[in-house]
């Protein structure tokens, strides 16, 4: 099968093009070439800007892509433009969504009051009332947080009579590669031996649907290779979802850390680890689709996932410039009103 990927070259985009080889399909990517990554020789590369994705029908309809994989939708206008090129030319398109999508993201982040809604999320799970969900941000209308909406791509992918779509809402995806760093900001201070990682103790019990790489990728290619997966919409992640002092427990384990995960009331916490979050609001979703319909299955195990993760993120710490010994100062001042060292080893005292 001949594969077109829109983007393809960051982070999640490498390893979808890997296990594509391996499968022995052919790969072309389409990105403007600023971001440039280590793929094998036999991946085809377009240069362009997708806001110019029209201008390259006569190129994509050459070489005649069966599936076209769009990693990067973030607006309507992205996903309009994207079925009207792809029309007679491509046979299906994936495109890439997000949780962002669900009501349950706006109630967690206070935007949308209302009672929590119930996980794990199905995808017939109510999405977002309000549209534009980081506008509030944006400084100008130039700006991709202005008029970026998963939703409206979904609804442009979907709706297209005579090109099948299909909808894959991703989860927090950690891994070798993410420049997020969302396991590295607790691999810091682990590896800074650091007696505590405090939460606010809300956040404690609080469960996420995060996704290894690797296993996110995998469920990609199924969705891109696997004729059911028209007009279909799926969820994935990886399962169980852990709380979050659990997540940090595991990545603890592995990074031989001895410290404790200490939970204390938002407004006793330093202001660097404040969040207006309501945890009451977990962001759980069910893949039971796409395992049973696709027959999704993790293909790296999370014992696994987090050694490989905790090997890339010390070979690339986190370069935030956040003042670190200041905030390690304010966490020790609230671990010690509290209680939870012991002041003269400065280490853990256990619960
Ligand atoms: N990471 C997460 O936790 C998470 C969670 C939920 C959803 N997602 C979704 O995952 C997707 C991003 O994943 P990724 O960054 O790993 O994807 P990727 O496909 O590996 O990288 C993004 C690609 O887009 C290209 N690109 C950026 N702007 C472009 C433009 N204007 N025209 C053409 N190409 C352009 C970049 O190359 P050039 O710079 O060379 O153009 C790069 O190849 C997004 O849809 C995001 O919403 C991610």
């Amino acid at each position: 099968m001949h594969v077109l990927i829109i983007g393809g070259t960051k982070f999640i985009g490498p390893y979808i093009v890997r296990q594509l080889l391996e499968s022995r399909h052919d790969v072309t990517v389409f990105h403007r070439g600023q971001t440039q990554a280590d793929l094998p020789p036999s991946v085809r590369h377009i240069l362009g800007d997708r806001r110019d994705l029209a201008q390259y029908a006569a190129q994509f309809t050459q070489f005649a892509p069966q599936v076209v994989l769009d990693m990067i939708p973030a607006t309507e206008h992205d996903g309009v433009i994207l079925m009207q090129t792809l029309r007679g030319i491509a046979e299906r398109v994936v495109a890439i969504s997000s949780m962002d999508v669900y009501r349950a993201y706006d109630r967690l982040r206070m935007a949308d009051p209302g009672p929590p809604d119930a996980v794990p999320l199905t995808e017939k799970a109510p999405l977002r009332d309000q549209l534009y969900p980081y506008r509030a941000t944006a400084k100008s209308a130039d700006e991709w947080t202005y008029n970026y909406d998963k939703i409206l791509v979904e609804r442009a992918v979907m709706r297209d009579p005579q090109l099948p779509g299909t909808v894959l809402r991703l989860p927090a995806v950690y891994g070798p590669g993410d420049r997020q760093h969302r396991l590295g900001k607790y691999l810091r201070s682990m590896d800074d031996r650091r007696p505590a990682i405090l939460l606010d103790e809300q956040m404690m019990s609080w469960r996420w649907t995060r996704g290894y790489v690797e296993n996110v990728a995998a469920a990609i290619v199924l969705a891109i290779t696997l004729p059911q997966a028209a007009h279909r919409i799926y969820n994935v992640g990886d399962e169980p979802a852990l709380t979050e002092q659990e997540w940090i427990r595991h990545i603890g384990q592995h990074a031989h850390w001895s410290g404790r995960v200490v939970g204390v009331p938002g407004e006793q916490l330093p202001e660097h680890l404040k969040q207006d979050l309501d945890c009451a609001q977990n962001l759980v979703v069910d893949t039971g689709r796409i395992r049973s319909e696709l027959g999704y299955a993790e293909i790296v195990a999370d014992d696994e996932a987090i050694r490989r993760t905790i090997t890339w993120e010390r070979a690339h710490p986190l370069e935030d410039g956040a003042p670190i010994q200041d905030n390690y100062a304010a966490e020790d001042a609230v671990l010690a009103a509290i209680g939870a060292v012991d002041g003269s080893t400065n280490q853990a005292k256990q619960p």
